[in-house]
């Protein structure tokens, strides 16, 4: 970056006490170029720099780097949300027509995204019967272009078997693609078991706070495009709309994540404002420790409810009776997520009353946050999905998603137990114990 022009044209002023480093002063949109050469060299991208603010931002770009870090990838595009993230991630490997192999147990606007919106711009999503490898092998044919999962899924609580899934998708000649929201690289790093893009809402645990939007998508940097030309055309072809840039050959390791940027960052503009990329910045700082503190209360309040009469089930992944346990211990290091489901006696309508009964624990839609919070997706999240849907990814009408957050254990437990209290007093639920 040079630090002299933008000095003067571009937002920074040079700090006076040491002359050779600049600090910003204001918030800019654009970069002055020295010269027009300077300008061309940046548009081929030949020289490394900035020169429009919906392309790369010097605030945005530290993000950037920072979760490539977290992932151990190549590079990193951040967005505006976690679902843009997970459109471009989706589209840059499919743009010519094509279909993604996906887990059943999703967020339920990314099943929507793939179930719905992009079957109408030419990409199918294909849901396999569950998360087991061979599920998800026998939907892959000549058009796959990716196997798509969460690492931990949301609601479900699932952890996907994700060397088992990468060795799938790579003896069939495609990228395994993750969301890693639910778990972020504090408890699980996707790509030291072979996944090839890991994709985040950072409005979730990574921002922490509730208070920001964001996305990223992360690119290992290993999956071979130039092995699978026929079947990625786009990383191997010129593009005729960049002069006839040839991805997989300017950019090598970095080809996938300098495709997402140069086509659809610049051409869609999903951008995230450098701003929120700041402020996710600060969480980024004490992510590690909250999670620890995320993770442990989780487990408490998770026994607390599997010790309680009231309570019909408790779906978390930390328990020895859980499927996936032996994953838990795999890939959390026998940690579980502080997102789980569970079920009260007396179905939908206590369900409801103990939701309707919380104090402390926020009633919405987001997860991730220091605070703790509840939601029940089947009229929030997974409304848009029929109830078979549902029933696969992990949602029964009586489910009440729980993100624990890091307040004192003993606040969020009275608040539940108050709750179970309230919600079973009635005599007809009474009656159904
Ligand atoms: C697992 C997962 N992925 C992606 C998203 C979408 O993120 P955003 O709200 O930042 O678009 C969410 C939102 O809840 C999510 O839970």
């Amino acid at each position: 970056m040079r630090n002299e022009t933008i000095a003067i044209h571009g937002g920074y002023e040079p700090d006076p006490t040491t002359k050779s480093v600049a600090v910003p002063i204001y918030q800019t949109v654009a970069y002055a170029f020295d010269s027009a050469d300077h300008g061309a060299a940046l548009f081929n991208l030949e020289a490394d720099g900035f020169r429009y603010s919906r392309i790369a931002n010097p605030t945005t770009s530290v993000l950037e780097k920072r979760i490539a870090d977290l992932e151990g990838g190549v590079g990193a595009l951040a967005v505006a949300t976690g679902q843009a993230a997970l459109h471009f991630a989706f589209v840059n490997v499919a743009d010519g027509g094509g279909n993604i192999v996906s887990v059943p147990q999703l967020y339920g606007t990314t099943h929507t995204l793939l179930g719905h919106v992009l079957p109408r711009q030419g990409i199918g999503g294909r849901f396999a019967d569950s998360d087991q490898p061979d599920a998800i092998e026998r939907l892959i044919d000549e058009n796959t272009k990716a196997v798509f999962a969460e690492t931990i899924g949301n609601p479900a609580g699932n952890i996907c078997d994700i060397e088992a899934l990468a060795k799938v998708a790579h003896r069939n000649g495609v990228p395994l693609i993750v969301d890693n929201t639910v778990a972020t690289p504090i408890l699980l790093r996707p790509f030291e078991y072979g996944a090839d893009i890991s994709v985040h809402s950072l409005t979730k645990f990574l921002g922490g706070h509730g208070t920001t939007l964001g996305g990223a998508i992360v690119d290992s940097g290993r999956f071979p495009w130039k092995s699978h030309a026929d079947r990625f055309p786009a990383f191997n072809n010129p593009d005729a709309s960049y002069h006839g840039l040839v991805y997989a050959d300017r950019f090598g390791p970095k080809a996938y994540i300098e495709r997402a940027r140069s086509v659809y960052q610049r051409t869609m503009g999903s951008v995230l404002s450098p701003f929120n990329a700041f402020l996710l910045l600060q969480g980024i700082e004490t992510v590690a420790l909250r999670v620890e503190r995320h993770v442990e209360n989780a487990r408490k309040v998770a026994e607390f409810l599997r010790n309680d009469r009231r309570v019909a089930w408790v779906n978390y992944a930390g328990f020895p009776d859980s499927p996936y346990y032996a994953l838990a211990r795999k890939y959390l290091n026998g940690n579980s997520s502080s997102l789980f489901t569970f079920g009260i006696k007396g179905g939908m309508e206590a369900g409801k009353s103990f939701y309707d009964s919380l104090k402390l624990i926020t009633r919405l839609v987001n997860i991730g946050d220091a605070k703790s919070l509840a939601c029940h997706p089947a009229s929030t999240t997974h409304r848009q999905m029929s109830a078979e849907q549902q029933r696969m990814a992990g949602v029964l009408p009586e489910t009440i998603r729980l993100s624990i957050g890091i307040e004192h254990i003993c606040d969020i437990i009275e608040d539940i137990e108050q709750a179970l209290s309230k919600a079973t007093a009635q005599p007809s639920l009474q009656a159904a114990e």
